[in-house]
């Protein structure tokens, strides 16, 4: 028997101003993006902003629906996007903020289950780690590649 472990590294950074331009530039899409969700049922607004190969950032918001389960997160709403209208580019990261009573969530909102699954997807097709920037008022988290949101991905289909 032998102990593994498994390291995690990420920045945090205090504002988006400490961020680079073009992390900024997503980060702050990431937040007006919140704006376009439909959120009758949580209230809580989530916006995903995807940057893609050759600079585009597409954008998503969470669309919730009666029918719970029908609903979906902002992050798949953009990476789904992304993969309909521009299936040969990789997406090289996403962010995601979230607002209550619209405002900023001081603590960023980190990604459900489901959509790091789909992230790890489209990462793999991408053929290039895909940064993650969870962006809050008063933190905001830089990690390099989905594996370190999702250790040991589903990938025995491959
Ligand atoms: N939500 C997202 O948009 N992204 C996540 O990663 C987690 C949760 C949404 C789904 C639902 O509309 C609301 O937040 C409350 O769960």
């Amino acid at each position: 028997m032998a102990k593994k472990e498994m390291k995690i590294v990420y920045d945090e950074y205090q504002s988006v101003c400490q961020l680079s331009a073009s992390d900024r530039n997503l980060a702050e899409a990431a937040i007006r993006a919140t704006e376009n969700a439909y959120t009758p049922y949580s209230h809580f607004n989530v916006g995903a902003a995807a940057r893609l190969s050759d600079g585009t950032v597409v954008t998503g918001s969470n669309q919730e629906n009666m029918a719970f389960p029908s609903g979906l997160c902002a992050e798949r709403t953009a990476l789904f996007y992304a993969g309909a209208h521009y299936p040969d580019l990789a997406i090289e990261a996403i962010a995601i903020a979230a607002c209550r009573d619209g405002k900023l969530c001081p603590v960023p909102a980190t990604p459900c289950g489901a959509c790091r699954q789909v992230m790890a997807e489209y990462q793999d097709r991408g053929g290039k780690p895909m940064e993650i920037l969870m962006v809050g008022a008063e933190k905001v988290w830089k990690f390099y590649r989905v594996d370190d949101l999702l250790p040991l991905i589903f990938d025995s289909l491959k």
